[in-house]
């Protein structure tokens, strides 16, 4: 078989989002040196590190709750400076963070679009019922099997982990940022984490799964194929 002439190569991919040389200091404590991170469409990348390293402080960054002292970050090859994080909903980026952000006394559907914008009817009030039309696809797909006018706190938390994900899809997230998603799930509920995230990733959604510690069964199982660690020993920067 002939080689593909150079010219006809496919171009490399671009990440969807890529960070390089990110810097941060909290007073003498150095957060975050030279932390680089690049994740294409799909990929599922594993931010794993001890306790202190510096994870949340890189997804904080992201997330436009925290500015970098140094560093650039780079969507879909276009630098940005992500201010705030309604910033970061516009530029395709979800977070999932541990304590997770739903109204207990609100149902299921009211909670999947917190934040989002509402169709209205023509009277100007909020029609449930073309919204329920429209994420019906969203709900079958993350697997949601709790009525959707039943009361969030009447669910567990890993269907409450489900409740955030579908609003990422709804929102259209090209990544998700999940911080320690399991560790508040059983086994069982692991698996089924598991496999949405590989369904996410083969629908070309990126996700980001931070998490303390290494150990095979806590992270590879979702972040195969690709699984980038990150993270440091703290101890090198933070001075005594
Ligand atoms: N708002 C803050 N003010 C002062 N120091 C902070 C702040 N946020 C983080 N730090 C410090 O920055 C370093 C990195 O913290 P970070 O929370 O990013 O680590 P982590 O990897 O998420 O740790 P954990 O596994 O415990 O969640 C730590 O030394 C932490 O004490
Ligand atoms: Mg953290």
């Amino acid at each position: 078989m002939n080689p593909v002439p150079t010219s006809m190569a496919a171009p490399p991919a671009v990440p969807f989002v890529a960070a390089s040389a990110i810097g941060k200091s909290y007073g003498g404590a150095q957060a975050l040196h030279g932390a680089a991170l690049s994740v294409l469409p799909g990929e599922v990348h594993g931010l794993v590190g001890a306790n202190g390293a510096g994870k949340s402080t890189l997804i904080r960054i992201l997330a436009g709750l925290t500015q970098p002292d140094t560093g650039e970050i780079a969507i879909e090859g276009r630098p940005v400076a992500i201010a705030s994080p309604h910033e970061a909903s516009a530029l395709g980026m979800s977070f999932i963070h541990q304590e997770l952000a739903f109204v207990p006394d609100m149902t299921v559907i009211e909670n999947i679009m917190l934040g989002l914008p509402k169709k209205k009817t023509r009277l100007g009030l909020v029609d449930w019922a073309a919204i329920q039309r429209d994420v019906a696809p969203i709900i079958e797909r993350v697997g949601i099997t709790a009525p959707l006018d039943a009361a969030a706190k009447s669910l567990s938390t890993a269907e409450n982990w489900l409740i955030s994900i579908a609003r990422a899809l709804v929102w259209k997230a090209r990544l998700i940022v999940m911080d320690e998603p399991t560790a508040s799930l059983s086994a069982g509920e692991c698996r089924k984490l598991f496999s949405i995230i590989r369904g996410l990733s083969a629908s070309g959604v990126a996700v980001l799964y931070c998490r303390t510690g290494w150990t095979r069964s806590s992270i590879c199982a979702a972040a195969s194929p690709s699984c980038a660690m990150a993270g440091r020993s703290r101890s090198s920067r933070v001075p005594s």
